[in-house]
This record gives C-alpha cells, sequence and structure tokens, in this order.
C-alpha cells in the first residue's frame, strides 16, 4: 500500500489521537511516560484497519473513530506490558517506559491506557455497543491469553509449531481480526456480515506475527526500533527456533554456556543455515492467502476490495 493511501485514515487517525490525548494530565509520573509513549510513532495500522473496513462498509470516519481509538489505545497498553514481560530496553527506538520511568510506571501507565480504551469503546454507535464490548472483551482476553502462552513457551524446551500458531493468534492475531469487524459493526453490520472480515485480520495477524519474528532475527534494528534477536535473548519459541531445534538439535542448555552476543549470533547463523528466514516467509504467505481467501465470503459491498489486497501486501513486506 503508498504511503498516500495510508494517509487516507492514517491522518485524520493521529488528528483524534492528538485531540483526545492525556498529555499535561496530573499526576503528571502517572500522565507524561504514557504521553511519551502514544507519541512514539508506531505504524498505527490497526486503526487504519478499522476505519478503512468501516468506509468499505458503509460507516463515515467519524462513526468508527471511537473504535479505532479503543484498540490503538489497547494495543499501546499491551505493548507497554509486554515490554516488561520481554525484558525489552527498547521500542519504537526510544527507551520501553519501564526502563525511562521505572517498573511501578511501566504496570500502572499499562493498566491507565487500558481504561482509556474504554473510554474511547464507549463513544461507539449505541445501536452496536452491546456487541462491540462483547467482542473487544473476547480479544482483549485473549490477548491476554496469548501472551500467557508466551511466557509459558520461554520456560519450556520444546513447543510444537502448531501451539506456536495458537499463541501467535490469541497474542497477535485476534485483536486485527477485531480491528476490521469493529469497523463493520459501527456501519451497522451484523456478526455474521463482518465475521469474514475478522477471519481475514485473523490469518493476517498470524502472517503478521511471523514477520514480526522474522524482522526481530533479520531485520535493521535501525528501522525496527528493537533491540536486535530480542527474541532469542528472551528463549522466545519462534518459528524459527522451533524448527532450527527440529532441524539441527539446537538446545538452550547448548546456548545458556555462551554470552549474550555469541548466542545471538548462532542462533542467527543457524537459521540462515538452514534457509530459515524464507521458509517462515512462505509460512506467512500461506496465512496471507488464507486470509485473503475468506475475503470471498464478504458482501459485494465490502470487497473484496483492492484495498484488503494491498493492506496484506504491505504488512509482509514492512522493514519495521
Ligand atoms: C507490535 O505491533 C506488536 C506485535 C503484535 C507484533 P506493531 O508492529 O503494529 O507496533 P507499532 O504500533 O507499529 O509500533
Ligand atoms: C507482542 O508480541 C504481542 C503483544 C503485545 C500482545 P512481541 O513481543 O513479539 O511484540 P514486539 O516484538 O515486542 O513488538
Ligand atoms: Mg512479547
Ligand atoms: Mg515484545
Ligand atoms: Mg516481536
Amino acid at each position: 500500500m503508498s504511503e498516500l493511501k495510508f494517509d487516507r485514515w492514517r491522518l485524520p487517525f493521529e488528528e483524534a489521537l492528538m485531540a483526545h490525548n492525556l498529555a499535561g494530565f496530573s499526576p503528571a509520573g502517572l500522565y507524561e511516560p504514557i504521553d511519551y509513549f502514544m507519541n512514539l510513532g508506531g505504524k498505527r495500522l490497526r486503526p487504519i484497519v478499522c476505519l478503512a473496513a468501516a468506509e468499505q462498509c458503509g460507516a463515515s470516519l467519524s462513526q468508527a473513530m471511537g473504535a479505532a481509538l479503543a484498540i490503538e489505545w489497547f494495543h499501546n497498553f499491551s505493548l507497554v506490558h509486554d515490554d516488561i514481560m520481554d525484558r525489552a530496553p527498547l521500542r519504537r527506538g526510544k527507551p520501553t517506559i519501564h526502563e525511562r520511568n521505572g517498573l511501578a510506571a511501566g504496570v500502572l501507565c499499562g493498566d491507565r491506557m487500558l481504561v482509556q480504551s474504554y473510554v474511547f469503546l464507549a463513544q461507539c454507535p449505541s445501536s452496536a455497543l452491546p456487541v462491540l464490548l462483547n467482542r473487544f472483551n473476547q480479544a482483549a482476553a485473549e490477548v491476554c491469553d496469548g501472551q500467557q502462552l508466551d511466557m509459558d513457551f520461554e520456560q519450556r524446551s520444546l513447543v510444537e509449531a502448531h501451539e506456536y500458531i495458537e499463541m501467535i493468534r490469541l497474542k497477535t492475531a485476534v485483536l486485527l481480526g477485531f480491528a476490521l469487524e469493529a469497523g463493520a459493526l459501527c456501519a451497522g453490520w451484523s456478526n455474521q456480515q463482518s465475521a469474514p472480515l475478522y477471519r481475514f485480520g485473523e490469518q493476517l495477524g498470524i502472517a503478521f506475527q511471523i514477520k514480526d519474528d522474522w524482522l526481530d532475527a533479520f531485520g535493521d534494528p535501525s528501522q525496527t526500533g528493537k533491540q536486535p534477536g530480542g527474541d532469542v535473548l528472551a528463549r522466545k519459541k519462534t518459528w524459527l527456533w522451533i524448527q532450527a531445534q527440529k532441524e539441527a538439535g539446537i538446545t538452550l542448555a547448548e546456548l545458556d554456556t555462551l554470552d549474550d552476543s555469541e548466542r545471538v549470533k548462532r542462533s542467527l547463523g543457524l537459521f540462515r543455515d538452514l534457509d530459515l528466514p524464507a521458509r517462515s516467509m512462505d509460512l506467512a504467505l500461506f496465512h496471507k492467502q488464507k486470509a485473503l481467501d475468506s475475503l470471498s465470503l464478504l458482501s459485494k459491498t465490502a470487497g473484496p476490495s483492492p484495498f484488503f489486497i494491498e493492506f496484506a501486501d504491505y504488512l509482509l513486506g514492512r522493514e519495521f
């Protein structure tokens, strides 16, 4: 997707985000780090796709803006707590909240951001609110489930590929699914009508997280804004790791004898030797295709429009 098309939804979204920010609120110890984090310049993918889906389904941008804001605030809350859980020093190229302001600030800022997501959800069209609330809660609970599985897997030496897919479906994909579904619900579509959009987002979200794991290992840190090899250091059971373990017998115990930079070097070297960068992208493409297939179930009014295809291409082609 070209930047120009992005801007059609990104610019009004950024404007709304700015108009309803928490800058200058008191106590500053809580609101200053929140404002810092919200201004680090995320890609805003979820609100963009929510607003675009809403338009495709016949809503105005303003009808879906509450949902778009709720989703972006929820996403940012999840990142603040994720960075604590993943011991991540950097986010979007800048220090994470717990690094910058301490652990307690990271916990409380995240809590407050979660509350803020409900403030915005409450602004959705009242006729759609009961179902939106129900679906949002479902997705939010599943993100927590996925995050716990991600943590559990750090402690396990063996994880199967299908368990990894289910874990990333929960921690990442359901929110992208909800972003699309929410756009349709704000346009007055029923649960049933919007289901193919949810499934599109869910399968695309799986592909998106596979690419995120690829970027963690092989991306340019000056573009990703994250610590290089962070997943290896945090003992994450990514598909890259699971496959390397299966095919080359690499073990956590073996890596424990190495210092951090050797550990990353050895793991990434092995991933490359096994051609896993390309093979993991094949897996991502498989899920992208499943996503596109689900669009054939959409009613004629919503697609499959070029937007969804271009959005899917963009997500997998991105460098950060
Ligand atoms: C990062 O999401 C977290 C994942 C689910 C992989 P994004 O890559 O969308 O993060 P920002 O908001 O653009 O920084
Ligand atoms: C994040 O997955 C998923 C959620 C925040 C729910 P990652 O831990 O891989 O995301 P990054 O790489 O830190 O953005
Ligand atoms: Mg994580
Ligand atoms: Mg993380
Ligand atoms: Mg990651």
